[in-house]
């Protein structure tokens, strides 16, 4: 058992059949993934890369939505498989999801949630809420702002903020928002990623932000993992990660400018989905095809994670 780590991630692999009838093919949609957060140091970890790289997969796992084929995830040392959809874990990490309008049902008012919650988590004199109060404070939204107000009676972006909020009355370890901003209007989107940064340091709450946009990541994080076709490519401090970028895959999405928009995304392209199970079942390195310093063994052998410069580089180019 690892001691002192909120979450240690070890060797973390999940299978999946891809396609249909006799064009099956397997993937590792997370492929040998390992990675910690520590306890006692709230962290804001990006996990980057491009559509199908298993972003949504790795936080699946971790929630406890999937089962591993391989590899161990422990939660403060225990492991998830015996904890996931006991109470204590569901409040200690929460998921925020990308669009804010499914996590609220329509027909409910927006307070109701709070409230739930709240007298579900602890005993509260009738018509005092102190926690949703508080949460409400952290995120920068008041009682008023949400009384009696329907989910479509609130912008995205308030109502990001407010299921950011719901998630705080159960005082959680740990929030994996994945892409929690892509579907908020533009001009919000930056007061919702920036509230993450006040609640790592206000509320101690760790947090794996998943997301395609590297400039809200360099601006919130402290640490970025590239994934590339299930695996970290690149792991280590975010400036060093973003300012100079190692593996040829981190310099290529540095460069690249992907639709912050999911529905207008690579992923509905043909062409390019051919490319995901190309390079999910190519052996080894998953990149060889598309990368420009591309030579011999990076056909045949995959790489290891190599120590340069402070982080792990997944490139033969640093052997
Ligand atoms: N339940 C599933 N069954 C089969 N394949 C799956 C399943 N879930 C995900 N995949 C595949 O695993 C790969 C990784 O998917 P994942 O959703 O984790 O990627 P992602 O990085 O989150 O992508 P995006 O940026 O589009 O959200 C993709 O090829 C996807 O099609
Ligand atoms: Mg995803």
């Amino acid at each position: 058992m690892k001691n002192g780590k909120l979450l240690a991630v070890d060797n973390l692999t999940k299978v999946f059949t891809k396609g249909q009838g006799l064009v099956k093919s397997k993937i590792e949609a997370v492929s040998k993934v390992s990675f910690d957060l520590e306890l006692d140091r709230p962290e804001i970890l990006t996990l980057a890369g491009e559509s199908g790289s298993g972003k949504s997969t790795v936080a699946k796992l971790i929630l406890g939505f999937e089962t591993p084929t391989t590899g161990s995830i422990l939660y403060k040392g225990e492991p998830i498989a015996n904890l996931k959809g006991k109470k204590d874990f569901m409040r200690a990490v929460q998921p925020i999801f990308q669009n804010p309008f499914e996590t609220f049902n329509p027909l409910k008012k927006v307070q109701s949630y709070f409230h739930e919650t709240e007298r579900n988590f602890t005993q509260t004199s009738p018509g005092q809420y102190p926690l949703t109060e508080k949460s409400l404070q952290l995120v920068g939204l008041t009682s008023a702002e949400i009384k009696d107000k329907y989910p479509s009676e609130m912008s995205g972006g308030q109502l990001q903020r407010a299921s950011i909020a719901r998630a705080l009355i159960t005082n959680p370890s740990l929030l994996i928002a994945d892409e929690p901003v892509s579907m908020i209007d533009a001009s919000l989107r930056m007061s919702v990623v920036n509230l993450f940064k006040t609640l790592k340091e206000e509320a101690q709450v760790s947090i794996i932000y998943i997301t395609h946009d590297l400039a809200t990541a360099y601006y919130i994080s402290d640490r970025i993992a590239i994934m590339l076709r299930g695996q970290f490519v690149e792991l280590g401090s975010v400036k060093k990660v973003l300012d100079n970028p190692l593996h040829p895959y981190s310099q290529l999405l540095k460069t690249s400018v992907p639709a912050p928009d999911p529905r207008d995304r690579w992923t509905e392209d043909i062409a390019l989905s051919d490319l995901e199970t190309k390079e999910y079942t190519r052996k080894g390195c998953k990149f060889a095809g598309r990368c420009p310093k591309v030579f011999d063994l990076c056909h045949e052998q995959e790489p290891d994670h190599h120590a340069v410069d402070d982080r792990l580089v997944k490139c033969h180019l640093y052997a």
